[in-house]
């Protein structure tokens, strides 16, 4: 017996008008006129036919498939049509919500006390000169007045390498050399900011790795009154304009005579007594007049030219301004600290 057309045409209309989406509609065209498909079945049926009924048979098939063709691309399009409507709803953007913000870096506050200091030096006239961080005995200690064995050179324990000769500088001191060997017999007035290393005990005031920044001036009459007034513009323009400066006698191998520098630390604050253990005053800085043995070794006549030269730590300064308690911050890459500054 041959497929009743008209019950096969029923059945596929009714399994279409249940499909819900595009994903049931294209199975339902598989099913029914796939390779394997109902109708394709169904027209098989046309050689059991008797031959005088395989004509209308045939016409009758044509106009099944034709009409649920049509029936499935138009319910297709409708889909497609829904399926956009219903996204466009539920994905439109709101422009009345607040954009997300963009996080933003900053500068490390290394960077920034560093920024902060050379400004004030160049304000004050001095250009900013780079020096190598690795250096050489002869440099680092030799030529600033240090010859091998001298005590001094125990003030700065030193990383060796294990290229002979060859270390990592534990001061900006040695930069001097190079810049007055650069620029011998021109006057000079430098700043040398940079990274140092010292093999030291690490505790909350000392870190193997810290910055320093280095001064020198040298030209013709420049005395202790110059190096004086110097630093107590420099200090006055980082922590205020009231500030005390008190300079006290110390020694240094490459000056003569030497000094260290304190500032004095208001008493209001809740920090004094803890920085300056008691004495209201608080070391920022070594300094003192360049030795003539080290003028001679940068290529300079001592009996012509003087100079002063200076080494401050940005971040011991940097402690002091912001109250902070531990050098290890600084290179430890904790945001939570950071981001306080
Ligand atoms: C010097 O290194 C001399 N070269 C400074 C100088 C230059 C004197 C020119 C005279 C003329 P000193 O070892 O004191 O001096 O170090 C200078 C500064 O570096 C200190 O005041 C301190 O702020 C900083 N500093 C020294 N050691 C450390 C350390 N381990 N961690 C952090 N900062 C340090």
């Amino acid at each position: 017996m041959s497929t009743d057309l008209a019950a096969l045409e029923q059945r596929a209309r009714e399994e279409l008008a249940f499909c819900a989406d595009e994903a049931a509609l294209r199975s339902w065209n598989g099913k029914f006129f796939g390779k394997q498909g109902e109708i394709a079945i169904a027209l098989k049926d046309v050689g059991k036919l008797p031959a005088d009924q395989r004509r209308a048979f045939g016409q009758d098939a044509n106009r099944v498939k034709e009409t649920l063709t049509q029936a499935f691309e138009t319910a297709l399009a409708q889909s497609k049509e829904q399926a956009l409507e219903q996204s466009l709803a539920a994905e439109k953007i709101d422009v009345t919500l607040p954009g997300r913000p963009v996080r933003r870096g900053r500068l490390h506050v290394a960077t920034r006390i560093m920024r902060e200091i050379t400004a004030i030096f160049a304000e004050l006239g001095f250009q900013t000169y780079r020096s190598r961080e690795v250096e050489n005995d002869l440099t680092n200690f030799e030529l600033l007045n240090m010859p091998p064995h001298h005590p001094a050179r125990d003030m700065w324990d030193t990383f060796y390498t294990t290229i002979p000769g060859a270390i990592l500088r534990t001061h900006t001191s040695p930069g001097q050399i190079h810049v007055m060997r650069e620029l011998c017999p021109e006057p000079i007035r430098v700043i040398l900011p940079g990274m140092c290393y010292r093999y030291e005990q690490i505790t909350p005031r000392s870190e193997i790795q810290f910055q320093q920044v280095e001064g020198l001036a040298i030209g013709e009459h420049i005395t202790m009154a110059d190096l004086k007034g110097t630093i107590t513009a420099f200090a006055r323009r980082l922590f205020g304009q009231e500030r005390q400066v008190r300079f006290r006698s110390s020694y240094f191998p490459f000056t003569e005579p030497s000094i260290e520098v304190d500032i004095d630390w208001p008493a209001d604050d809740p920090n004094a007594d803890r920085l300056t253990k008691g004495t209201g005053w608080l070391e920022i800085m070594g300094a003192g007049m360049v030795h003539p043995v080290v003028l001679r070794n940068g290529g300079y006549d001592p009996d012509k030219h003087s100079g002063f030269a200076f080494g401050l730590g940005p971040q011991r300064i940097t402690m002091l301004k912001y109250a902070i308690d531990d050098i290890r911050q600084f290179w430890a890459n904790d945001l939570r600290f950071l981001q306080q500054f």
